[in-house]
Formats: C-alpha cells, sequence, structure tokens
C-alpha cells in the first residue's frame, strides 16, 4: 500500500485559463466538502484548517465548496479561514446552488434551478462565506425541469450586478450544456466557462460526448472525485468485505442504493490492480499516478482534490510533478476503457472515407496548456 509512502514537497503550481475567461486557476484545486462531518465523512475545524492553509502555501488558489456541503458547515469555515488568512482577493472561490436540502417538504422552490432558488441560494451562500462577490458560481446539477433561459438570464443578471464574476454548469447532460452555452453566445449573454462532473480512472463516462463538446465550446472541464472517493489511493483491498475495509469514505457509500457510489465492484478492483503495477513501476503513490492521469487527459483545466487529512493532501499535490511515459498511461487508458457504442463507433469506421485517404487533423485544444508552467508561490 502506498499510503504510507513520506509525501514529497511538491513543485510550485501550474495555472491555466479557465474556459474563454482571463480567470487563472491553479490546475489542482481544493475541494471542500470534507470540510464538516456532517456527512458522515470529513474532518474537524482544526483538520480543514489545515488542509486550507497548506493548500495556500503550496500555491493553489482554487477552491471548490457548494451550498449543500456539510449543511453549510463548509462554506461558513471556508469563510472565517479566507478572512482569518486575509486571503479572499487571492482565492478563486467557486460554490453551488440546486440542492438546498432545507424546507423542500413544504417549498417546492427552495432547491433546484429556478430563479427564486438560485436567488435565495446565493444571498445565503454569500453570507455564509463573508463575502459581496462569488468568483465562479455553479448549477449544481440539471434539475430535469427548469428552462435554460431561466437560468441564462438569471446568471447574465447576477454577473451585471456583480454579485458573481463567472458560471458555470455541474452534473448535466452534455445537450443541456451544448444549448446552454451555444444560446448564450448567440444571445449576446455571459457563457458558462466550466463544467464540473465526476472523472477518474474508475469513471469515464464523460469520455463519449463531454471531452469533445469542451474543446469545441472552449469550456474548461473540472473533473470531481480523481480518486473514485479514495478507492484509487490503493487503500481499499478486494478481498476485504467492505465493512472491514481501511478507515474512509467508501466504507459507508458501498452498500448503497445509488450504483454510481458503489466503487468496490470487480470492474474497479482490475483498475485498481494495473494502477497499483503503472506507479510501482514509475516509483510514485497510486494517488499522484491516479490524479496525474485525469489531470493530463483532453480539455480538463482543474481537478478538485479531495482529502480528510493533512498528509493526504501532501501526498497528491505533486501530481504534476513528474510525466507518465506513453506507455504506461496507454495501459492506463486501456484497462479502465468504456466500450466503443454508437454512434460514435460508427463515426470511428467511417470518418476515414470521408477525407479521400488523407490524413485531417481536428483544431488542437486550445487551452490545455499550463498559462505558466511553474511559477512562484504567491502566498
Ligand atoms: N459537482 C459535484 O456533484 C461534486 C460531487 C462530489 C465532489 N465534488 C467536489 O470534488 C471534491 C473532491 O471530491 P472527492 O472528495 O470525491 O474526491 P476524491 O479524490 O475522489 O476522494 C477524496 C477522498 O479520498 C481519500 N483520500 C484522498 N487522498 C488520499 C490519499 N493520499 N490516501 C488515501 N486516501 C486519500 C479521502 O477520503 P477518506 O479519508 O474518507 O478515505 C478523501 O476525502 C469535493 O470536495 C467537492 O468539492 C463535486
Amino acid at each position: 500500500m502506498t499510503f504510507d509512502a513520506a509525501p514529497a514537497t511538491a513543485l510550485p503550481p501550474a495555472y491555466t485559463l479557465l474556459g474563454r475567461t482571463g480567470l487563472r486557476v491553479s490546475r489542482l484545486a481544493l475541494g471542500t466538502m470534507t470540510f464538516g462531518t456532517e456527512h458522515g465523512f470529513g474532518c474537524d475545524r482544526a483538520t480543514a484548517r489545515a488542509l486550507f492553509d497548506s493548500y495556500l502555501d503550496w500555491g493553489g488558489n482554487f477552491i471548490d465548496t457548494a451550498d449543500v456541503y456539510t449543511q453549510g458547515t463548509s462554506e461558513r469555515w471556508l469563510g472565517e479561514f479566507m478572512r482569518e488568512a486575509g486571503v479572499r482577493d487571492r482565492v478563486v472561490l467557486a460554490t453551488k446552488y440546486t440542492n438546498n436540502f432545507s424546507n423542500t417538504a413544504r417549498d417546492p422552490n427552495a432547491a433546484g434551478n429556478g430563479r427564486k432558488a438560485l436567488q435565495r441560494a446565493l444571498e445565503a451562500s454569500l453570507s455564509r462565506l463573508g463575502t459581496d462577490c462569488i468568483d465562479l458560481y455553479y448549477l449544481h446539477m440539471w434539475d430535469t425541469v427548469t428552462p435554460v433561459e431561466e437560468v441564462l438570464r438569471s446568471m447574465d443578471d447576477l454577473v451585471r450586478a456583480g454579485k458573481i464574476r463567472h458560471w458555470a454548469l455541474s452534473d448535466v447532460p452534455a445537450w443541456y450544456a451544448a444549448r446552454a452555452i451555444t444560446l448564450a453566445q448567440a444571445h449576446g449573454l455571459e457563457q458558462p466557462c466550466a463544467l464540473q462532473m465526476e472523472y477518474s480512472l474508475v469513471s469515464r463516462g464523460i469520455e463519449y460526448e463531454f471531452t469533445s463538446m469542451c474543446q469545441e465550446l472552449g469550456i474548461g472541464l473540472v473533473p470531481w472525485s480523481p480518486l473514485g472517493g479514495g478507492l484509487l489511493s490503493g487503500k481499499y483491498r478486494p478481498h476485504v468485505g467492505a465493512a472491514d475495509q481501511d478507515e474512509g469514505r467508501i466504507r459507508n457509500t458501498a452498500q448503497v442504493a445509488t450504483p454510481s457510489l458503489n466503487k468496490l465492484t470487480p470492474r474497479n478492483w482490475d483498475i485498481v490492480a494495473e494502477l497499483e503495477a503503472v506507479a510501482r513501476e514509475i516509483g510514485r503513490p497510486m494517488a499522484q499516478v491516479a490524479v496525474h492521469w485525469v489531470v493530463q487527459r483532453p480539455s480538463v483545466s482543474s481537478v478538485i482534490l479531495g482529502a480528510t487529512k493533512p498528509q493526504q493532501l501532501a501526498q497528491i499535490l505533486p501530481a504534476l510533478d513528474f510525466t507518465l511515459p506513453p506507455e504506461l498511461e496507454q495501459r492506463l487508458d486501456a484497462v479502465g476503457k468504456l466500450p466503443a457504442i454508437f454512434p460514435y463507433a460508427f463515426i470511428d469506421t467511417m470518418v476515414p472515407r470521408l477525407y479521400g485517404g488523407a490524413q485531417v487533423l481536428a483544431t488542437p485544444p486550445r487551452f490545455a496548456q499550463p498559462l505558466q508552467q511553474r511559477g512562484g508561490s504567491w502566498r
């Protein structure tokens, strides 16, 4: 198990522009879903503060939260930490609305994507975070009913009112994101600049539609759960029952009814085994290699890390400090590759005929390269 390996000191971060904006973000973001224990996992305030401090000391500037995380504790602590450390201006602060579960039993407008829920959620987030403007405001997930036009207009109004600087989408179908961006472009409204989706060696569903859409439309992909909730750290083992696994979140989520939360599957054990072999060959901790793989994928701007202990964060921050030889990258790519399905497989077969035998290259990705390969720490 590589978890106990002594963490190396990470090199300063690389930054990139987020989508087609001028916003510079570090290519590793800090997720704060673990700030608080209300979800049945996470950490106490002192540990959260240590995670926050070490991320900023490293030079990271992109911090992700949501109104729903730990019932508001995550936003509250983050606001306190930024104020105490005097770093609000330096942080690119991202939060989300949609999943406000309080009072939903008696109020169908309390949650969801509609303007009424949005405006109320934003005011509550601004108050908990102790700030007057959010740098990046996400629609957290599609509610399946609110017209996209209402979301576009509302987000554009909030940018004009100075309450948010940029906005983005999370957990939406590709057609919805494409419609939002295209309508925004056509009507001169503020466009969503980023897309936050689950992406890791064990969760690759977005490769069918989302990565190419992000390239085509200039959206920064911001993956969440790069370790599959901790599975790809290597601390879980196939021969041990879920209840006996090493301490960690997956112990709690393995038995839940939502299939996507159960990571302890035969397919995933094969991926963990290959990751372990590759990590051993390159002499890096499995968690580092797993995060590295996600950051290097097409369209990815910044990957959101999660941690419950400072030593976990210390282990994954050097994820960009090495290169993976192409043959090892190909092995990782191959082990969890999803089956070719219609229409993509059909298109792949037909396209060579459309090029008359010549090689025709697509436009290269516009923003996959870091703005600055290695900069100094800004703190
Ligand atoms: N938009 C969305 O719908 C959405 C959904 C989920 C998350 N997110 C965002 O993405 C962030 C990251 O998500 P995630 O927490 O699921 O990411 P993850 O990287 O898949 O899992 C992180 C968890 O893995 C374990 N871990 C991390 N580093 C480790 C190491 N070196 N060794 C052993 N275990 C390690 C820790 O959990 P244990 O200590 O409990 O094992 C940690 O909390 C969240 O904080 C949130 O900001 C967004």
